[in-house]
């Protein structure tokens, strides 16, 4: 089978007499895969050193005279109320200094020894008894790092572990103070001990701290990963590790929490996004994280319940949420949850089965999904031709200080993707100093942190013919968020034959404080066919040395100076775009940078592993186009 299907199933919120009939159910529709546990653990170790695991082991043989194979959790995510009775100290603090309440998920720091130490040794236990079981395939660590704000704590072990870890970065005192430049505001800082974590303050806090603490947060959970993973390792030979990423989710560096995993997985909820272009995007990021297949490890199954409205799902969407996701690399969609839940916080989540077990659309959906792709090949995605540079140091820092309200990174990298979304042209992310080798264009965001080792790298890629395409917001900072003493965009100026005169924050057109200060509005082409369009939050005013102006601003007080550049270098072309356009889409194509294109069917290319290549059309809409109906999808085999 060349994807895989599944559900989330939780044998521990049902009496037994369900288990064998829902075994059944899984596999007459032809699931192959389910997920248990990650929120057992209280019945894993009902008290301190107390295990039970024999109900687990149970359904799971249950699971597997179906045919069925297993993932399983760590079941981290939820700490029992007994071990949060014993250790109130295990539930994180907030910014507000408020410790959070017991009775959720996710309520754990991951820096409280006691927490950890519990932690390490359920997955112990569990890994012992389940970890060479023939049904057990791999496992999930705990669940969605991060979820409900839980990435960043600010209690007393995070202020120690925070200090330790600033101790090891910078070595000494003299080295933090530089780096930090704590002499602003008189914040030298002569002991480890005196340095602060956010937290509530009349003004802001030192954005260099900020940005540490961002860093050493989410290194905490890749330390929390890493030692379950090695803990995995040994007891359970020849299984893969995976963690579930979440939708629009940036507190945690993605790219290194994936080094240590086999793959991705994604937990795939299109309804908190804002359409099937940024379901793309976030799927093109699950594959790039590890440029590899990525498990949908939880796919929305029709309504949820945390929304604040929760509409219905027409008919065909969730079959084509889950083949988008196989378009974009998935090679298996889990649905989430078997059975619509009867208690506890999720009862209006929708699942395959309602709450009388008779069948939800999902059970249909699910069903067409696994007959759409029996009986296609093992398909992986191509390199695409095209890169986005994203990158989590870049984006905190600029969520720290946009410098305007409506800077958000995020967006603006889900804009430019939007550009070539709108054309059919796939995408590949990468990390900040990748190898471009394969790539035709590359497109740098706002990446606001000096990096001089990748210039040197991309100008010999640029040299041989890439086209490498910078915005705004370039090499601006060093990697503690402090200025540079160099003209901008540092160490940068030469590959781009340009510099930066200035740089502005371009208030919304509603705003009228001084409207005579407005930068402007629109930028227009430089000879060619003239047109013009309209740019919003950011402008900057470049000064051409060997580059070729490509956009004049055109109106306001930035009229006449440059927005945009293109220098030739070696073969290839390095340009620098200096405001941010209402429409990247209508940019690129103007610019001929993209053709002009634009296609109602989304298209996915895939490689099957007998030599075929497919093509996979898909109808967003709810209207019939191509020969698709609404909502339908239809693989092609192109060649081989
Ligand atoms: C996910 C989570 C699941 C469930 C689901 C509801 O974020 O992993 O446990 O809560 O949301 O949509």
């Amino acid at each position: 089978m060349s994807v895989l299907t599944g559900c989330a199933y939780y044998p521990e919120q049902w009496p037994k007499e369900y288990w064998p009939t829902d075994a059944r159910i899984m596999r007459e529709v032809g699931l192959s895969v389910v997920r248990l546990a990650e929120f057992a653990w209280d019945k894993m170790e009902p008290s301190p050193g107390v295990y039970d695991f024999d109900w687990l082991e149970e359904a799971i043989e249950i699971l597997a005279a179906e045919g069925l194979k297993i993932v399983l959790c760590t079941p981290t995510p939820t700490p029992p109320p007994w071990l949060t009775h014993l250790h109130p100290d295990i539930c994180r603090v907030n910014e507000q200094g408020i410790r959070i309440s017991p009775g959720a998920r996710r309520q754990p720091c991951g820096n409280v020894p006691a927490f950890q130490e519990r932690a390490f040794n359920i997955s112990s236990r569990i890994a012992e008894r389940f970890g060479q079981h023939p049904a057990v395939i791999g496992w999930q660590i705990d669940n969605e790092f991060g979820v409900g704000q839980t990435t960043r704590c600010y209690c007393d072990h995070c202020r120690r572990r925070f200090h330790g870890w600033l101790q090891q970065k910078y070595g000494t005192l003299d080295a933090l103070n530089q780096a930090w430049g704590t002499q602003f505001w008189g914040m030298t800082y002569r002991d480890w001990s005196y340095i602060p974590i956010p937290g509530i303050t009349t003004e802001p806090q030192s954005p260099s701290m900020l940005l540490d603490y961002r860093r050493f947060s989410s290194n905490t959970w890749e330390r929390f990963q890493r030692k379950q993973i090695d803990i995995l390792r040994p007891l359970s030979p020849g299984r893969w590790i995976t963690h579930n990423f979440m939708i629009r989710h940036w507190s945690l560096d993605y790219w290194k929490l994936a080094e240590d995993l086999d793959f991705v997985s994604y937990d795939n909820y299109p309804h908190g996004m804002s359409g099937p272009c940024e379901t793309a995007m976030n799927l093109d990021l699950m594959h790039s994280f590890k440029q590899r297949p990525f498990w949908v490890m939880e796919q929305q199954p029709g309504p949820v319940n945390w929304h604040l409205y929760n509409p219905p799902v027409p008919e065909g969407q969730v079959r084509l949420w889950s083949h988008q996701a196989v378009a974009h690399g998935a090679s298996a969609v889990v649905y989430f949850r078997f059975r619509a839940g009867r208690t506890g916080q999720e009862q209006y989540h929708r699942g395959l089965l309602k709450w009388d077990s008779s069948p939800d659309h999902t059970y249909y959906e699910s069903q067409r999904v696994g007959q759409d792709v029996a009986s296609l090949p093992n398909l992986t995605r191509p390199q695409a031709k095209v890169g986005i540079i994203y990158d989590y140091s870049d984006l905190w820092s600029i969520e720290i200080e946009p410098y305007h309200r409506d800077f958000s990174y995020y967006t603006l990298v889900n804009e430019i993707y939007a550009g070539f979304w709108k054309h059919n042209i796939a995408v590949d992310f990468l990390p900040r100093g990748a190898d471009l080798t394969g790539y035709e264009t590359v497109i740098v965001p706002a990446p606001i942190l000096i990096h001089l080792g990748e210039v040197e790298k991309w100008r010999t890629w640029v040299e041989q013919g890439g086209r490498l395409i910078y915005t705004f917001r370039s090499y601006v900072r060093h990697a503690s968020n402090t200025a540079t003493d160099q003209p901008l965009p540092v160490g940068l100026g030469e590959l781009i034959g340009a510099r930066l005169r200035d740089y502005y924050s371009v208030p919304p057109e509603s705003y009228t404080d001084w409207p005579d200060h407005r930068p402007g509005k629109h930028v227009q082409q430089i000879g060619g066919a003239k047109f013009q369009f309209a740019y919003k939050i950011w402008a900057e005013a470049l000064e051409p040395t060997t580059a070729q102006p490509l956009l004049t601003y055109a109106d306001g007080r930035l009229a006449n100076q440059i927005a945009a550049t293109i220098n030739q270098v070696g073969s290839g072309e390095a340009l620098y775009l200096g405001c941010w356009p209402e429409n990247f889409a209508d940019l690129l194509e103007s610019l001929q940078l993209i053709p002009d294109a634009s296609q109602s069917i989304k298209l996915g290319s895939l490689l099957g592993d007998d030599g075929s290549t497919w093509q996979v059309e898909m109808n967003h809409t709810s209207s019939p186009s191509n020969g698709l109906a609404g909502y339908d999808v239809r693989y092609t085999r192109i060649e081989g």
